[in-house]
Formats: structure tokens, sequence, C-alpha cells
């Protein structure tokens, strides 16, 4: 294989501070409490497959927190090389953004925080990223932006997005799903088959370095 393959990293992406990691983390658990304490969560638990309510165990953590832009999976994915050699992509390697975390939700396969870019964050977008998860539809770009926060077992990070997708799907569709009741931490819709989501009334500004990820 030829030099340019064997450079690609796994994955580019903007990376959490240490500390930013943290907050996260600690919001999702406590988002994790509220839900799992609630009534309605418990009416609802048979709508998938979570076994023992315990949420935090559920969800398996993996590994340094970050919102993945272009998986290129070593140069093998489509479009690597060409990600990798964008100008914008250079010249943003290794610049800090300011990532703005609008929702927090879980599925019975993931848990993850949804993500708002801004304009010169899209610029780093790649363009086929909705399209290449969900063909049939035109959802807005950079609406597959999040963090991963954990996976139910068994089930692979490239699920977060979609299960996002899935949401913004069904929301463009006219199914703005059920308002349940406000957490602390804002108000929380079920979306059915076991999808929960908060908005966050206060969005979570979060600092995060834009590199790669060679594993
Ligand atoms: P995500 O960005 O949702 O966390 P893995 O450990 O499964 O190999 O994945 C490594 C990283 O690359 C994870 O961050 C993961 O998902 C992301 N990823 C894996 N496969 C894909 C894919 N086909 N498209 C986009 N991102 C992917």
């Amino acid at each position: 294989c030829s030099m340019v393959e064997t450079s690609l990293p796994f994955y580019f992406g903007w990376f959490l501070c240490p500390t930013q990691q943290e907050k996260l983390r600690n919001m999702a658990n406590e988002f994790l409490s509220a839900v799992g304490s609630l009534e309605a969560f418990k009416e609802h638990v048979g709508d998938c497959k979570y076994e023992l309510m315990n949420l935090q165990q559920y969800f398996q953590d993996k590994g340094v927190l970050h919102c993945t832009t272009k998986f290129c999976d070593y140069g093998k994915a489509n479009g690597a090389k060409e990600y990798a050699e964008k100008q914008v992509v250079r010249e943003s390697y290794g610049s800090k953004a300011d990532l703005v975390l609008t929702a927090l939700f879980l599925t019975p396969r993931t848990l993850g925080a949804q993500v708002s870019l801004t304009e010169a964050q899209l610029q780093l977008w790649p363009e086929d990223a909705e399209k290449e998860a969900v063909q049939s539809a035109d959802l807005p770009r950079g609406s597959r932006a999040h963090v991963t926060l954990g996976c139910a077992e068994g089930v692979d990070p490239v699920q977060t997005g979609l299960d996002l997708l899935e949401v913004v799907l069904q929301c463009q569709q006219g199914d703005k799903g059920e308002h349940v009741q406000d957490l602390e931490l804002g108000p929380l819709t079920y979306y059915g088959k076991g999808v929960w989501m908060v908005k966050l009334s206060e969005p979570l500004n979060t600092p995060a370095i834009f590199s790669s990820f060679y594993g």
C-alpha cells in the first residue's frame, strides 16, 4: 500500500478537552438517573431491550469523547483521501473550536449528545455524511453531528449518529414526539421505540481540538 494510504487516520474529528469530557459525562449521568427514575420510562421499558434498569451499566464507555467529522478507516472509506487533502482540513488541523451541544439522547442502542455546528464548523463537515446514512431523505447538513457517550453491549459507536438521524427524520416528517416532562436539564421528549431526548435549556459550550485519531 502507498504512503498516502498508510498516513491517513482512522478518523478526523473534534476532541473534547479532559475537563469538558468529565463535565459532559457528569451531565450524561444526570440525564440517565433522571430518565431511569421516571414512571413514564418504566412504563415504556417494554418497548425496547433495556434489561436491568441500571442505565449507567447498560451504556458502555467508548473512550475519548469526540465529534467525528470524517471516518477514514486509514484510507479505506470513500472520500477519505479527498477529505484529508482539503485545504480547510489542513488549515484547521490542531485548532480549537467551540462546539455547542444542544441535546442528550438515549435509545436501546446508544447514548449521545447532539452537536449544532456553526457555519464555520460545517466547512469541515463532509458533504455526504447525511446522505451516506439515509439515502432517501434530504436532511440538513450537519444533522448527524454528535458525541457518542456510550453504547449498549455489542453495538458500535457509528450507530449513535444513525440513531440521531432517525429522530431528525421523524421530526422532519411531522412527528414531534410526546413531551413527557421538564427535567432540570430541559424538556424531555419520548419518540417511541425506547428513544428519549432532552433538549438542553442551557446548551453546553464545549471547547474541542480539531485533530485525528490513528488508534
Ligand atoms: P461515532 O462518531 O458515532 O462515535 P469504531 O470504534 O466503531 O471503529 O469507531 C471509531 C469512531 O469512528 C467512532 O467515533 C465512530 O462513531 C466513528 N465511525 C465508525 N464507523 C463510522 C462510519 N461508517 N461513519 C462515520 N463514523 C464512523
